[in-house]
């Protein structure tokens, strides 16, 4: 058995992939210890989530700092304190620039609620609606300087229904995201997920736009 990742998460709202991210580690799912919990907003209930569970939880509340680049040089300092093994990026509504990225390459992973490249961004599933798609899904991907973009490692997919709501595609895919993200993290962690350059290998095999998941 290899050995239990170490993880910063940072978050900005709910936190329910935080939650299923505790919910795997609890139930012997996913062998990780989360370091710190970091959320860019003082009211994010993700920060409760981490309270009520005992873990380490801080917020560098964006608004006090003056620009990207000072705000990003606290991140830094706090998370190579930690010295974690992946920064997991569950809700966190800021783009990280070039120097946060350059400082931890292939550590950060970041999830999104469509099929990127497709939607980057906010709205994901009223753009979906509007569009009349008849898919919709979640990614998870490396973080590189750009909204939402990076090298893809995994996605799942399902089929938008007749009459759906927002509400009720947000819950289905907040469903996918609980599902994915804690899976991912493991495959990480078992070594079976390896990132070579900007190419992903799950498994010995190489894909270029992310592996397909199912539930
Ligand atoms: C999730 O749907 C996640 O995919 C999305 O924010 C939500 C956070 O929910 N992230 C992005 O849109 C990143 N661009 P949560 O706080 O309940 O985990």
């Amino acid at each position: 058995m290899s050995k239990k990742i170490t993880l910063a998460v940072l978050l900005s709202g709910s936190g329910t992939n935080l939650q299923a991210i505790i919910n795997s580690i609890n139930n012997g799912k996913l062998q990780a210890d989360i370091k710190i919990v970091i959320s860019n907003n003082k009211n994010a209930f993700g920060l409760e989530r981490a309270k009520q569970c005992g873990l380490k939880n801080l917020c560098i509340d964006d608004q006090a700092f003056k620009d990207r680049e000072t705000y990003d040089k606290k991140l830094i300092q706090i998370i190579s304190k930690e010295n974690v093994d992946f920064i997991v990026l569950a809700g966190f509504m800021r783009i990280l620039g070039s120097n946060f990225v350059k400082r931890f390459p292939n550590k950060i992973l970041n999830i999104h609620p469509s099929l990127l490249p497709k939607y980057p961004g906010l709205n994901t599933h009223r753009k979906v609606l509007d569009n009349k798609d008849k898919e919709h899904g979640v990614t998870v991907h490396l973080v590189d300087e750009g909204l939402d973009s990076g090298p893809i490692i995994g996605f799942m997919k399902l089929d938008v229904s007749e009459g759906e709501n927002e509400s009720e595609l947000e819950s289905r895919i907040h469903k996918l995201e609980h599902f994915i993200y804690p899976k991912i993290l493991s495959q990480l962690q078992e070594g079976r997920v390896l990132i070579d350059d900007s190419k992903i290998k799950i498994d010995e095999i190489f894909y270029e736009n992310g592996k397909e998941y199912f539930n």
